[in-house]
This record gives structure tokens, sequence and C-alpha cells, in this order.
């Protein structure tokens, strides 16, 4: 071969048996959706099949896809099946799928608006509808960020509030330096992505007051007042107030009205965290839960959460693109803005990241694909099956439904066959979720309430029907009795 004739491209037609091939393997995969939610393969057993030296030569795409179905495509997690219910797994939609391969397909990259004219606009626009779709704005003028993740929308959220509240101050001259501490406030039921923020922003966990919550995990309220007035007297500067558009560990949505209420009042910015909830402020029937997010400086979404994307988009709304852009913009003469007055938007000026990929195409063409209200309707699906489990909870004698809540989330115990006493339940419960994934059958997790261990089923999986739900009880209830009898409880 010539030395400057090769390419890694193949000739079309074996590009056509690449993706023919990888879509044999797609179809397959989805064909068999109900199967065991855990694999079950231990980690030394992983850990093997991927235990070879760096190719010097390279394979087939026969036997490479060969290799992709035995290790990869049939021994998933199975975030995609609906026995899912750890952590917050949505399954994802086949429409993002089919949006991921083609988006990597045009491989654009949305720093610019020449290098993806298309992409960018069509990211404008999913801020703008996501923005609608809760209620935040308009649906015309809010800026925002398309991230990786939730964590990604927490930290972006923060730092823009930080940049802009202490802009005045020149904070991105001088960075830190100088301020007097500043303090943020949440609950105690916040997620631990906004620990991190509060590190890798500089203001350091001692100035994160995490305030404790009432009976229904939400934040409390005279509580929060008491802190700042207290951080006040003694010199430190409140700064932001973070809401919970439901919390990872119960689905509790905090006064959101109350705490604009109170960040006007002391004047400080009020960030919401939204990951898990806010896109249920989509639902009119929920208007009072979430009346007050449209008054949040910046609110953290996640669209691999209830919009049911693939992973990973998360997304920050803030009320303008130039609060984006006077917290992340530095000049670059490589990177100059084009002369061009005709208001392109350049969205590395307004966000961390240079080189982006199109993550908002896919929840474009999700949006375009089923509609608003199919989604909306997907919402209001998982949220009727979280009725059910909770029924089903309540009316047995061997569990009890430990949280109330509207969204989805259930956390409840097993009591076992018969009554325990609290220690031996605490230990039934704690040896429940190890014995659950050994089983494989559903994939769920556990919390602690109040100290106390609970399992915490997150329904949020638009594959979900009242069977699944059936089937989850019959699996917790035979598995639990199995470790029940393995502990010897009297
Ligand atoms: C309330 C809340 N905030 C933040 C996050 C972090 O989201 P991600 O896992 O997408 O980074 C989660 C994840 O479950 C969450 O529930």
């Amino acid at each position: 071969m010539d030395e400057y004739s090769d390419t890694l491209d193949f000739p079309l037609e074996e590009f056509d048996r690449l993706l023919s091939l990888s879509k044999a393997l797609v179809l397959d995969r989805y064909s068999n959706l109900n199967g065991n939610a855990y694999p079950g393969h231990s980690q030394q057993q992983v850990y093997n099949w991927f235990d070879e030296p760096l190719p010097e030569d390279g394979t087939d795409i026969d036997s490479l896809l060969g290799e992709v179905k035995t290790k990869v495509m049939d021994t998933p997690t199975m975030n995609i099946g609906p026995h899912m219910y750890a952590y917050v797994m949505a399954g994802g939609n086949q429409v993002s799928i089919a949006a991921d391969l083609l988006a990597a397909a045009v491989n654009q990259n949305v720093a610019k608006w020449h290098l993806a004219p298309a992409l960018t606009e069509i990211e404008n626009r999913v801020i703008q509808w996501a923005s609608e779709f809760i209620g935040y704005g308009d649906g015309n003028d809010t800026g925002g960020a398309i991230v990786s993740a939730g964590s990604a929308a927490n930290l972006t959220g923060l730092t823009v509030a930080r940049n802009i509240y202490f802009e005045q101050a020149g904070i991105r001259e001088h960075g830190l330096f100088g301020q007097k501490p500043f303090v943020v406030y949440a609950s105690d039921q916040t997620h631990s992505s906004v620990d991190k923020s509060i590190q890798m922003l500089g203001i350091g966990n001692r100035h994160y007051r995490k305030i404790p919550v009432n009976r229904n995990y939400q934040i409390d309220m005279d509580a929060l007042k008491h802190s700042i007035e207290s951080d006040i007297t003694d010199g430190l500067q409140p700064f932001c107030v973070i809401g919970n558009a439901g919390t990872v560990n119960t689905g509790a949505v905090d006064p959101l009205n109350e705490l604009a209420d109170l960040a006007e009042k002391y004047k400080i910015w009020f960030h919401v965290d939204g990951c898990y909830g806010a896109l249920v402020a989509s639902l009119p029937e929920f208007a009072e839960t979430f009346a007050g997010l449209d008054r949040a400086n910046s609110i953290a979404c996640d669209f691999h959460k209830w919009l049911y994307q693939t992973f990973e988009i998360g997304c920050t709304l803030v009320r303008s693109w130039d609060q984006l852009k006077r917290t992340y913009h530095n000049n670059a003469d490589y990177l100059a803005s084009s002369q061009h007055n005709d208001n392109r938007l350049d969205i590395n000026e307004h966000h961390f990241q240079l080189s982006r990929n199109a993550k908002a195409f896919k929840v474009w063409m999700s949006f375009k694909a089923f509609g608003s209200e199919r989604l909306r309707n997907m919402i209001r699906n998982d949220i009727a099956l979280r009725v059910y489990l909770d029924e089903l909870l309540e009316n047995s004698t061997d569990f009890e439904l430990v949280s109330h809540n509207e969204l989805a989330i259930s956390c409840f115990r097993f009591l076992g066959s018969h009554r325990h006493s609290d220690e031996q339940t605490r230990l039934l419960n704690e040896e429940i979720i190890p014995a659950l994934e050994q089983d494989q059958r559903v994939f769920i997790t556990g919390t602690r309430l109040q100290g106390e261990p609970v399992i915490r089923a997150c329904i949020i999986n638009h594959r979900k029907d009242k069977s699944h739900i059936d089937y989850l009880v019959t699996v917790i209830r035979e598995v639990g009795l199995k470790v029940e009898a393995q502990l010897n409880l009297e």
C-alpha cells in the first residue's frame, strides 16, 4: 500500500456491514429486556475478559462484534429493562439511541456556531423547550448549558452563582482571596454532587450548612432562617440557598416559594437541584408542589432521568445567556468570535467546555418524535406505579412503608415472617440488599433514613407496568425470607 494512501475508513459496503451487524446486536438486545436485571459475574471474571495486551494488529469486524456481543451486549446491568429500581436509572428511549448514532456520524463540535450551525440552534431550542416544559421561562431567552449529567449541572449552576454574585468584587480576577467567607445552605437530604461542587468551587465544607428536615424530608424553614441569622451575626456572608425539587433519597420537594422569598429577603442566590424531580413540574397537576421553581436563579436538571434519554445528558438553566458568558468567557485569539453580527451563539463562550458533542440532539428528536404530552404521560405512569407499590406495601403485613412522597421513590423495610426486634429488622434490611444483587432478578439498592437502613425503589422507566411491581414485591419477599432464615432471626 502507498505510504500515504491508508485511511481508517472502510469501503462503503464494509461500513454498511459494520452498521448492519451492530444493528443486529441492538435488535437482539432489545428482543430480550425482561430477563434478570443483574448479570452477576464476579469482578475477577469480568476483569479477565479484558485482561489482554494492547493489540498491535487489528481484528476483523466479525470477530470483534462477536466479542462485543458476548462480553458487552449480553452482560449489562439492565438499566434498559423493567426490573431496574436502583439509584435513578431511567431506561433511555429508542429515539435517543438513533439520535446518538446520527450525531456521532456527523461528528459536530458544538463549540462554535460555524462548527455546528444546525446542532447549535438545536441546542438553543432544547434549552428553550426544557425551560418552557417545566415552566421556568417563556421559552425564548432562558440561558442554559447542556452538560454531562446532574452533578455537572449542579456544579455549573453554582459556578454561575458564585461568579455573578461576586462579579462586582472581581472574583474572576482575585479568586476567593480577600473575600469574607461565604455560605451555602441546603437541606441535609441534598445530593452529594453539591458537596463536590462546594469543595471544587473553593467554598469549603465549613461554609456549607446542611439544614435539618421535617418529617416529610423537606428543609426546615425555621432552622434555615436561624442558621442564616447566626452566620450574619458571626460576620459571614450568606450567599446561596439550594432548594431540592425532588431529593434523591425520598423525592421530597422543598417549599420552593418560601425559599425564593427568603432568598429575596436576604438577597442571596436561589439554586434548585431539580436533577431528580424538576421535569415533573411539566405536569399541571403538580403546579402547587413545584410553585416557586420559576423564581430560581439557576436550576440543575437531568435529561437522562425523567426525559428518558440515554446517558449522559444534564442541563443547567439560568435567567440569561449573558450570565453564562459573564461566568465563563475568556478571549483567545484562535477562538475569536466571528465578525458576523447575526446572533451566532458560540456555546464555548457560555460554558466551561470547548469541544462538545451534540447531546441536545437526542432531546430535540425525542420531543419531536413523542411530543410533550406523551412524555408527560410516561412520567405520570411512573408516579402511578409508585402509588401502586406503596399500596401493595401498606396492605401487606411483612413490609413497612417508611417514606411518603408525591413523586416516584418508595422507601420501605421488609419485616420478615414474624415480629423482630429493631436490631434484627435493621440487620435484615442491611443484608437483603446484597442478597437481592446476588439473586439477580431485580436490581434495587438501599439508603438510610434517619440513620436506619431502608430498601429504596426508584420508578423511572417507561417500560414498567403493574406486573413488574408485583414481581418486585414477590422477589423481595422471597429473598427476604431466605435472608431471615440464614440470619437465624428468632
Ligand atoms: C437530586 C439529585 N441531584 C444530583 C444528582 C446527580 O446526577 P448525575 O448522576 O446525573 O450526575 C442526582 C442523581 O441521582 C440526584 O438525584
